[in-house]
């Protein structure tokens, strides 16, 4: 692990992903909660094999000096608990799906395990991924501005969304698409 500066907030703590979280992210994953909405995704995404490799591109990726407009992984962290050292989710900042699909934006993500939902997690981390996303592309010249997807009837994400200073910008087909632009 580099001494690179992860996100911080008040009740969670954000690192990158060991291989002793496996078993327990593998199991959110597979929430229904999680599944209702990435039901697009291949058997093969909920599998520890899958994880094991992003959990080595995730730690790849905070081993050096990261830089959000270039990782073509993502730039995520497991969320855990700051009291317990639980893991209670993920979130991440991507400008790439996948090594050829660059997106027109840097995009949020974020999970949050059924066992820890409703306890304003999911909005604080997003906010805490936004502060620290804003603030390294305005370090590097870019646009501060970070795009938030989530589909029309997905309401706690539109909510996390919201809470964490995005507005509504449009509809696409499947999702609703907000946008959080630094002044
Ligand atoms: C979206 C998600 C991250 C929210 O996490 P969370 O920690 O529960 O979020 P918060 O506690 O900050 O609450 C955000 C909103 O979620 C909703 N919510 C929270 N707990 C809920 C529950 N038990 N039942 C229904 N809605 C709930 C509320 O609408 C809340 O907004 P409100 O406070 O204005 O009412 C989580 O539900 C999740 O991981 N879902 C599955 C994966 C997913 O959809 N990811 C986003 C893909 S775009």
């Amino acid at each position: 692990m580099s001494d690179y500066d992860y996100f911080k907030s008040e009740r969670l703590v954000y690192r990158p992903f060991q291989l002793d979280d496996l078993q327990a992210y593998v199991a959110m994953c597979n929430e229904g909660s999680r599944r209702r909405w990435f039901y697009f995704q291949e058997p093969a995404c909920l599998t520890e094999e899958f994880w094991v490799k992003e959990f080595e591109q995730i730690r790849a990726v905070w081993s050096r000096k990261v830089h959000l407009l270039e990782e073509r992984a993502g730039c995520g962290l497991a969320v855990t608990l700051k009291e317990t050292g639980d893991l209670i989710g993920f979130v991440a900042l991507t400008k790439f799906h996948g090594p050829d699909e660059e997106l027109k934006d840097v995009e949020i993500g974020y999970h949050i395990g059924e066992a820890y939902q409703g306890h304003g997690y999911g909005t604080e981390a997003a906010k805490a991924a936004v502060e620290w996303g804003i603030a390294h592309l305005l370090q590097r010249g870019a646009e501060p501005k970070i795009v938030g997807k989530a589909e029309h009837e997905n309401v706690p994400s539109r909510r996390v969304l919201e809470k964490a200073g995005f507005r509504y910008a449009h509809a696409e087909q499947y999702v609703s698409v907000y946008e959080l632009l630094a002044t």
